[in-house]
């Protein structure tokens, strides 16, 4: 039996690799040429210690000083010993340079551009090799801007399982990606890629989960989304969207779908015009309730701007709820866009 096992280096770069039940995690990096690091191979040194953020495996044989139980109790693992028993996902200590490896390329050709309103266009892809492509739910990669030499971060909207891959993008005055979609972009365009990257993604559900989604922050959510479907994940997930105005606002049919196939999904939006049309204006902080955030026992997952996350950060601090995890990803269109064109 062959797991994945997904190597989350410290620069954002993922590879992924495949690792026989009876191979050593250790073993099958290298067989893949990618050095992750090591010394004695013999579970005595701690040189190779990693995190495990989710799947099952067999610690194998160490001695107290490469790993203490307290380290394997909390998920530290050592990978010149483990063997996978599922697919697992393990930070290491090390970025991909070192690691002598870097995030892999794929070609790709665009089989639907959705021009939503003026500020928000979608688009989906059908990758060559696609075979070789795995990420994580919520991860994102780099696309080369056909006709420049520049490249954007996007996260990918859909799954990793999904067939066609697709995007979210916040149009940009100016923005090279932005007037790309806007003018140029047509079916059967090549579009070039490296990743997948980031440490945003889905981890083992193991709780309520509250997703807070800012504008096209959307997208990773998503992703989260397609693989809870697949996975019928039956704990509570509860969405609140915020958008600035009624053009950013996007997907909800695809929401609504969301929410008749996972029974224990439910979601809100609301944008923060207070001319909108949408049923609540505001922000997303204000759709927060106690319910959501159940005493703590929940694994937040926010991806938006940076005053969201602060903003999100405040109002859990000023409620006195400590989720059990809070993960997220901040970013900033216009800056994205605009910093790099130059
Ligand atoms: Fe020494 Fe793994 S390389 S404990």
């Amino acid at each position: 039996m062959t797991f994945h096992v997904a190597l989350s280096f410290e620069d954002g770069v993922t590879r992924f690799v495949d690792c026989d039940a009876d191979e050593t995690v250790a073993d099958a990096s290298y067989r893949a040429r990618i050095n992750i690091p090591l010394d004695c191979r013999d579970g005595a040194c701690g040189t190779c210690k990693a995190f495990c953020e989710s799947g099952r495996y067999d610690g194998g044989d160490y001695i107290e000083d490469a790993l203490t139980d307290d380290e394997a109790e909390e998920g530290y693992c050592l990978p010149c010993q483990m063997v996978p028993e599922s697919d697992l996902v393990l930070q290491i200590a090390s970025t991909s340079l070192v690691a002598k490896t870097a995030a892999a390329s794929h070609s790709s050709t665009i089989t639907e551009v959705r021009r939503y309103s003026d500020t928000t266009i979608g688009f989906t892809v059908e990758v060559d090799d696609r075979g070789s492509l795995a990420y994580l739910p919520g991860q994102y990669v780099n696309i080369a801007v056909p006709g420049t030499d520049v490249t954007r971060s996007y996260s990918f909207s859909t799954g990793p399982n999904a067939g066609t891959l697709s995007f979210l993008v916040k149009i940009v005055d100016g923005g090279a990606m932005s007037t790309y979609l806007r003018e140029r972009a047509e079916v059967g365009d090549r579009l070039e890629f490296t990743g997948p990257m980031g440490s945003f993604f889905l981890r083992e559900p193991a709780r309520p989960m509250l997703l807070l989604a800012g504008g096209t922050g959307l997208a990773p959510l998503m992703a989260i989304l397609d693989t809870l479907r697949e996975n019928a994940v039956d704990r509570p997930v509860h969405l609140i969207y915020g958008v600035s105005s009624d053009a950013d606002l996007v997907e909800l049919d695809r929401l609504r779908v969301f929410a008749q196939d996972l029974p224990a999904f439910t979601f809100e939006y609301c944008v923060s015009d207070p001319d909108s049309a949408a049923p609540r204006t505001g922000y997303v902080t204000g759709l927060i309730e106690d319910g959501h955030v159940n005493d703590g026992d929940v694994d937040v997952y926010l991806c938006g701007p940076p005053p969201m996350v602060e903003a999100v950060r405040e109002h859990l601090h000023s409620t006195g709820v400590t989720p059990a995890n809070f993960y997220f990803e901040k970013f900033n269109p216009a800056a994205r866009e605009m910093s790099q064109v130059a």
